[in-house]
């Protein structure tokens, strides 16, 4: 499975999906390239120590989001993936990747969708939301994108247990360490062997 990985941040799950090819934790996959919109993300060094092609694209060097959306997609199309992973990729995808790209892209969203997903809920709104609410469970899921903002048919989840005490940044290590960094390279591995099929908007992972 050749994978193109879109990330902004630090990168830790993208850390994760290349120990894990490297442990063999997940089958016949290379990751052909990491695409940053934030030429400063620390996930751009961690590409480059793994000999992985980086590059960088952000809307704020086009004229307009139209022109940036079909560089994007010109960009991930001359790469020839078959995988597209969103790993704390901040930028809003174009529906016409989305369309050509129908259940080939999966996000990584740190909580149990449907709960404190969609606008406004990202990095740690998520789990502050979390502690605001005062949910004794919270975790990771890792979907299908489709259309809508963390709406698509649903791949793996994991659950985290929320501690009396937790802090926003203590819940967001947790999520990170015992949900992400597990189920995103789970799912990568599911999808390299054929596991994952999307049938009525809803997936089966065959055993
Ligand atoms: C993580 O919190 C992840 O759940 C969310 O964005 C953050 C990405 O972190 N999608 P990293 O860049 O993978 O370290």
């Amino acid at each position: 499975l050749k994978l193109a990985v879109c990330v902004s941040g630090g990168g830790t799950n993208l850390q994760a999906i290349i120990d894990a090819i490297e442990a063999g934790r997940i089958h016949d996959t290379e990751i052909s390239l990491v695409i940053s919109n934030n030429p400063n993300a620390y996930a751009l060094e961690r590409a480059k120590k793994a000999g992985i092609e980086g590059i960088c694209i952000s809307p704020k060097s086009y004229e307009n989001r139209d022109a940036f959306n079909a560089a994007f997609l010109e960009k991930l199309d001359a790469a020839k993936v078959d995988l597209v992973v969103l790993a704390g990729f901040l930028v809003v995808i174009p529906e016409i990747m989305i369309k050509k790209y129908r259940n080939r892209i999966i996000n990584i969203h740190p909580s149990l969708i449907p709960s404190f997903c969609g606008t406004g809920y990202y990095g740690l709104k998520v789990h502050e939301g979390v502690l605001a609410r005062g949910v004794k469970v919270t975790g990771a899921t890792v979907h299908f994108v489709d259309e809508g903002t963390d709406t698509g048919p649903i791949i793996l989840q994991k659950a985290v247990v929320v501690q009396q005490d937790d802090t926003p940044e203590v819940l967001q290590r947790r999520v990170m360490e015992e949900a992400e960094w597990q189920i995103m390279p789970q799912a990568i591995d599911l999808i390299a062997r054929g596991k994952v099929s999307v049938v009525d908007g809803k997936v089966r992972i065959a055993e």
